[in-house]
């Protein structure tokens, strides 16, 4: 009963705080770890999550293409997308590759606090306020795909 109070103060909270409420399941569990919904297209199947070990895995259904803010880099989501998660922390993170400086970087951990995302790249790290990932994207060019 307490955790459904709790899910449901939730929800209030992220439709009081911002404009769009989470499409998915899979998105409300990443506000659940600190993550703003923008870092997951709209397009997820389904998810898995080990709740004890962070582990998941999230299924689009089709390789999906978005623009993310506030540079507009093309990053690509594999079919799946795979990680582990806690709080606060994205790491092994596979299927999400960015296009920056003439090649694909793969993303292999984000990390967030209250203010920002800090992803990282290998050894690199870019920082952008959380608040430009408060909306999910849809994935472009899906119509041509099917
Ligand atoms: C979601 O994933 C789980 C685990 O891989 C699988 O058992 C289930 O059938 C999937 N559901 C759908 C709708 O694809
Ligand atoms: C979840 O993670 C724990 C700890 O790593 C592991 O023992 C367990 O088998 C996992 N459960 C599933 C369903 O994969």
């Amino acid at each position: 009963m307490t955790k459904l109070l709790s899910l449901f103060s939730l929800f209030l909270l992220i439709s009081l705080s911002s404009a769009q409420t989470p499409p998915t399941a899979a998105h409300v569990e990443l506000t659940n770890y600190g993550f703003p919904i923008g870092l997951l297209p709209s397009s997820v199947l389904n998810y898995t999550l080990n709740l004890s070990s962070g582990d998941f895995s999230v299924d689009f259904g089709g390789t999906c293409q978005v623009t993310l803010p506030p540079d507009n880099y093309l990053a690509t989501y594999s079919k799946k997308v795979t990680g582990k998660i806690v709080k606060g922390q994205i790491a092994k993170l596979e299927g999400i590759r960015v296009w920056a400086f003439f090649k694909w970087w793969s993303i292999t951990g984000i990390r967030s606090n209250d203010e920002d995302l800090v992803f990282e790249v290998g050894m690199v790290t870019a920082k952008y306020p959380s608040n430009n990932f408060n909306e999910t994207p849809e994935c472009e060019g899906k119509h041509s795909a099917s």
